[in-house]
């Protein structure tokens, strides 16, 4: 502690000025309170014990001064009187005096006023040192806060930015897709002139033995065809990018779309050597949906796994389950193709993408067909999925409910995948 000791008797004087230093105090001693007051200002002692009566300035006087600058840390007054200290309590009390003591001072009695300032004062030390860490929270958190607008303000900006692009992108997709739309209709009607022609000159060609003909009006037929397809496959394409893709949902037998599309598969898969093996239970449920866009996608897919397969085995497994309290049918396509890497995968749901490029030199094919497949289940509220390995082979897993209904919300991404992971551990 640093204590000033006010005292114009020497020989008490010496007796405090002993008894601190030996306590291990710095201490600061003065003959009157005029000096006290002096060394008071320059040093800022924690406590001052000081004589009531002195010349030039007395005790009360010097307190008054002190209480006056009204410091922080408050400044300890102890006032050492030789008169009847309780005649002086209330004008003492009033000069702001803390504690008294009558001469010859009792040092235990002066040792314990002195620990109870100490505690005070490394109170007050504890509660300056708490209130600053305090202020310095309060200025980091105010300028998180304005760091926090700021960043605020940028994100509000950016999203209306990128809001913006996202309309000027929707708008010039939709203006896109109407002119395919229209462009793959005006290209469908020359086409199918084309193909119907070249059939009825193929017969004739064949009626007449014109054989060389005949090969050659073929290929033009076999081209229009495949041309068809293709501007069908973009028309679809478009019209889902639009929102123009009109369902039509009618009740139909699973059973007899299955065995339908495998009779139509059975020829075509031979020209691969590919072996068809279906699974599909005799119960199968009946569904409600659009038929059309089935077929198609099961025609996709399996034709895919022809395309990527040579001389294999292609399933095609056909069943139901109830899941998240609805009827699905699962639909599982495997093959012992070719097979994907983990980045192929990642790709193949895109338009025009193809696993890698030297597919398309290999197989052919324009990559839509998986992306419409994938659109239309999600647009019959299914959904599909791959799981495959290179050379190894691929397994596609369509899950469509058995009975489309509009006003139900459709599954999120993440149910789906769960329900999928489900189906894989189940096969
Ligand atoms: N069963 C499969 N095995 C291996 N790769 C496959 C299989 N199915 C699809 N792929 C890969 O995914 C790509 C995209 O398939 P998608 O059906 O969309 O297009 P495509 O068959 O190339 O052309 P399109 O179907 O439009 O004629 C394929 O090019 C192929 O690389
Ligand atoms: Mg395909």
């Amino acid at each position: 502690m640093r204590i000033l000791i006010a005292e114009d008797e020497k020989v008490a004087q010496k007796v405090l000025q002993r008894f601190f230093f030996r306590l291990g105090h710095e201490v600061f001693v003065a003959e009157n309170g005029k000096k006290a007051f002096e060394i008071f200002k320059q040093e800022r002692p924690d406590i001052t014990v000081t004589d009531w009566m002195m010349p030039e300035m007395d005790g009360i006087e010097l307190c008054q001064e002190i209480r006056k600058m009204q410091l922080v840390p408050y400044p300890f007054v102890i006032m050492v009187t030789s008169s009847d200290v309780k005649s002086h309590l209330q004008m003492g009390y009033d000069a702001g005096v803390d504690d008294f003591l009558q001469k010859p001072v009792n040092k235990l009695e002066l040792k314990i006023k002195i620990r109870a300032c100490e505690r005070v004062i490394d109170l007050q030390q504890r509660e300056q040192v708490l209130h600053n860490q305090l202020a310095m929270t309060l200025k980091i958190s105010e300028n998180k806060n304005s760091y926090l607008e700021a960043m605020m303000q940028e994100l509000k900006s950016a999203q209306k930015s990128l809001e913006e692009a996202l309309e000027a992108a929707k708008e010039s997709t939709r203006e896109k897709s109407a002119f395919l739309a229209n462009m793959s209709h005006e290209l469908r009607t020359p086409l199918n002139a084309i193909i119907g022609f070249s059939e009825m000159l193929q017969e004739d060609a064949e009626e007449d033995g014109l054989d060389e003909i005949v090969m050659d009006l073929n290929k033009i037929h076999s081209s229009g065809k495949h041309l068809l397809m293709l501007i069908n496959d973009i028309l679809d394409i478009s019209k889902i990018e639009a929102n123009k893709m009109e369902l039509h949902i009618e009740e139909f037998l699973t059973k007899d779309l299955i065995s339908e599309i495998v009779n139509l598969f059975k020829p075509i898969f031979l020209q691969n050597e590919n072996q068809l093996i279906v699974e599909c239970a005799e119960n199968i449920l009946p569904m409600m949906s659009d038929i059309t866009r089935i077929r198609q996608v099961i025609y996709n897919l399996l034709s895919n796994a022809n395309k990527f397969t040579k001389n294999g085995e292609i399933r095609l497994i056909v069943e139901n389950q109830q899941v998240l309290d609805r009827d699905w049918i699962f639909i599982y396509v495997k093959d012992a193709g070719i097979g994907m890497s983990k980045e192929q995968m990642k790709k193949i749901f895109n338009a025009f993408s193809q696993a890698d490029s030297s597919t398309t030199r290999r197989f052919g094919g324009t990559g839509l067909g998986l992306t419409i497949s994938k659109r239309l289940c999600q647009l019959m509220g299914g959904d599909i999925c791959v799981k495959s390995q290179l050379d190894a082979g691929s397994m596609f897993t369509v899950a469509l409910p058995i009975t489309i209904n509009k006003q139900e919300n459709i599954q999120s991404e993440f149910e789906f995948n769960l329900m999928f992971q489900g189906m894989r551990a189940h096969l």
